[in-house]
């Protein structure tokens, strides 16, 4: 079959390799698309030990071609998510069953571009910020995956106030659609907010915007720490402060909760795509390339070329 490679230079290539069989508990999914997303750029610059050659590829939509041992022959020919360690940018991928995630009314564009970004920001805003009427939320890399469904899902949720930070004018405009009552870009980060404060912050960015966050967070306020945009030098955080104003930092990592408890990560996926199916919240597919140009497709990302959701057309 064919599938793209990551070489131990660093490279992605198309090339033709063995079609993975499931083992026992997985499925194989047929791929009609496949999501790009920033764990494509960690990969690609060694962020993650992996062993090369490897096939990336975190979320793929398709059809379930094979079950293995355990799974019941009915998933056969279902549509489904599948949430992966890796291998969706190819024509067969195996997933755990748990994680092949039925999409129903959701057509295979969407339910790859929802791929793990849709778990990931109803978890953060829900789950894990319990974000509720009245609050007022801040929303880093408002215009990416995670941040333009996060908006929608902190809309959802009730909250009275939502703000975002984007990285350039365009991009702040761009978000604005999802929900946002006002974006501002990273370099009016964070004067332009005078003494605001707020009750939920997502912070997927880290160095010195993290210490601007914790600044922000207004008593009992989550700060809720998912990512490392800016890069991965530590924070200290003054806990006993955080305590004198009954402030929380959270974290959240998805890939982990695959591995610990993939039943959760299912339901709160499963939460998530059924309001994407009823239209309650959307992702913005704003480019679709071809198998042989992923590697375009996750320079575009890294680079900042893009806005809401890439993705791959595979099948
Ligand atoms: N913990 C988890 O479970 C989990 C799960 C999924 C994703 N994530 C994390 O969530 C983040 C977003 O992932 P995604 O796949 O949805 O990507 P994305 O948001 O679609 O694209 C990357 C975003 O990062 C922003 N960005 C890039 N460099 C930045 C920097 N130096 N400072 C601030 N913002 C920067 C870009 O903003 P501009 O385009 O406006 O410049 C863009 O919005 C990543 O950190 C990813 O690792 C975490």
């Amino acid at each position: 079959m064919k599938a793209v490679v990551l070489g131990a230079d660093d490279r992605f290539r198309l090339s033709e390799v063995a079609e993975p069989v499931p083992g026992p508990g997985e499925v194989a999914v047929r791929v009609a698309y496949a999501g790009v997303q920033w764990g494509d750029v960690l990969v690609r610059d060694g962020h993650f030990p992996l062993p090369r050659p490897f096939v990336p590829g975190f979320e793929a939509a398709g059809r379930i071609v094979a079950v293995g041992e355990g799974v019941p022959g009915e998933r056969l020919g279902e549509q489904v998510l599948a949430l992966v360690g890796g291998g969706g940018f190819a024509e067969v991928v195996t997933a755990p069953s748990a994680l092949a995630l039925r999409a129903d009314g959701i057509d295979a564009r969407t339910a790859a571009a929802a791929g793990w970004i849709a778990p990931t920001a109803h978890e953060l805003v829900d789950a894990v910020a319990r974000t509720g009427p009245g609050d007022s939320v801040l929303i880093h890399a408002a215009s990416g995956g995670v941040g333009t469904l996060a908006a929608q899902f902190a809309a959802a949720a009730g909250a009275r106030r939502i703000v975002g930070v984007a990285g350039s004018a365009e991009k702040a405009d761009y978000a604005r659609q999802f929900g946002y009552h006002h974006v501002l870009t990273r370099g009016q980060f964070p004067e332009e907010l005078g003494e605001e404060t707020f009750d939920v912050i997502l912070d997927p960015v880290g160095g010195a915007t993290r210490v601007a966050n914790l600044a922000r967070l207004a008593s009992h306020g989550r700060l809720v720490v998912y990512g490392n945009l800016a890069g991965f030098d530590p924070v200290d955080v003054p806990v006993n402060d955080l305590l004198m104003n009954g402030q929380s930092l959270l974290t959240y990592n998805s890939h982990l909760l695959s591995g610990t408890d993939p039943a959760r990560l299912a339901a709160g996926a499963a939460r998530a795509l059924a309001m994407l199916a009823a239209g309650s919240v959307r992702v913005d597919v704003t480019a679709e390339h071809e198998l042989g140009d992923v590697e375009a497709a996750i320079a575009n990302l890294a680079n900042g070329a893009t806005r809401g959701k890439s993705i791959v057309r595979v099948g």
